[in-house]
């Protein structure tokens, strides 16, 4: 089924009025995305953060009339507050496989494949980890989690513990668990989260290896390595619970760092750590630690 799509620019104010506009006007979908270029990393759970500048975008069935909505907008907003309308319309397509055509395998360190359903790698020497997109973050598309699976792929896992804290789809655990390591805690404070971890875990046959827990449940035991790939600023105000979390002489791989704070984070860790120059891709960074023996006083 093919739709009209309508695109109307506004400033951060009038957007929500007109996203109301568009819904008592029968859209079926409205969607607001960012006009300029200016990420929001990250907003807390439940919380709704809108664009300086937005686009918002409502989806009608094709016997509307775009005019007419153009014209009604017009007259209950004034010029001033529309900087752009734009509409088109969507040829139909099969939505739920779009997505297919920009998700494509993935090889990491030449040891871990990242592929969708259906396009599983059987190459020698490698493991598979199937992923779709969903709800949750963590496809491997991203640099963010790029970094953590290289990381994962080029160390040797075998009978360590790991903890994936802000685990989203569960990608670092269940990659963890393929890769050769005993037992992985997948953490997250949304519960979706770890509904997708369970799902994803099932489809890897790795559930007896897995555990997904709330962050609020979750009563730490330090283990061999722990991986958060959050943002900066979560990461260093958790410093006191990640660092916890990680054994005298095990690992920290941090990541969701943007390379200018990639600093500030490290020094946060550095007085339980010796952490290492950043690994850099595109503007992100991870960051990489090795927790001291702690001294016992004498
Ligand atoms: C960027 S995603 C990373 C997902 C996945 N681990 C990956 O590498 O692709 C960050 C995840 O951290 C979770 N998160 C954010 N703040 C957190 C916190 N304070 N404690 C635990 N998880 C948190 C988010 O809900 C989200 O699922």
């Amino acid at each position: 089924m093919a739709w009209h799509q309508v695109s109307i620019t506004a400033e951060k104010n009038n957007a929500p009025i007109i996203g109301d506009f568009l819904s008592d006007s029968g859209a079926v979908s409205v969607t607001f995305v960012d006009a300029k270029d200016e990420p929001i990393y990250e907003p807390k759970l439940g919380e709704t953060k809108i664009w300086t500048q937005t686009i918002v975008i409502g989806l009608f069935e094709l016997d509307c009339e775009p005019k007419v909505i153009k014209h009604s907008l017009y007259q209950q907003f004034s010029k001033a507050n529309i900087l752009h309308w734009h509409e088109e319309i969507l040829a139909d397509q099969i939505w739920e496989r779009t997505w297919m055509k920009h998700y494509k395998p993935m090889k990491f360190a030449d040891k871990l494949w990242v592929c969708p359903t259906g396009q599983a790698q059987q190459e020698l020497g490698t493991v598979c980890l199937t992923l779709d997109p969903g709800l949750a973050f963590g496809t491997g598309t991203h640099a963010t989690t790029a970094l953590c699976l290289e990381w994962l792929a080029s160390h040797d896992l075998h009978d360590k513990t790991i903890i994936d804290y802000g685990c989203g789809s569960g990608i670092l655990a269940i990659a963890a668990i393929l890769l050769g390591a005993k037992m992985a805690y997948a953490v997250d404070i949304d519960p979706q989260a770890l509904i997708a971890t369970q799902a994803n875990a099932e489809k890897n046959a790795v559930t007896d290896k897995i555990q997904c827990m709330l962050a609020a449940d979750f009563q730490a035991v330090p283990v061999d390595i722990v991986l958060a790939n959050i943002l900066a600023k979560p990461l260093i105000e958790l410093q006191p619970q990640i660092t916890a979390l990680v054994k005298p002489q095990g690992s920290l791989v941090l990541s969701g760092i943007l390379t200018e704070q990639a600093q500030e984070v490290s020094n946060t860790y550095a007085p339980e750590f010796t952490m290492q120059a950043p690994t850099i891709q595109t503007d992100w960074c991870r960051l990489e630690g090795h927790k001291l023996i702690t001294q016992t006083p004498m």
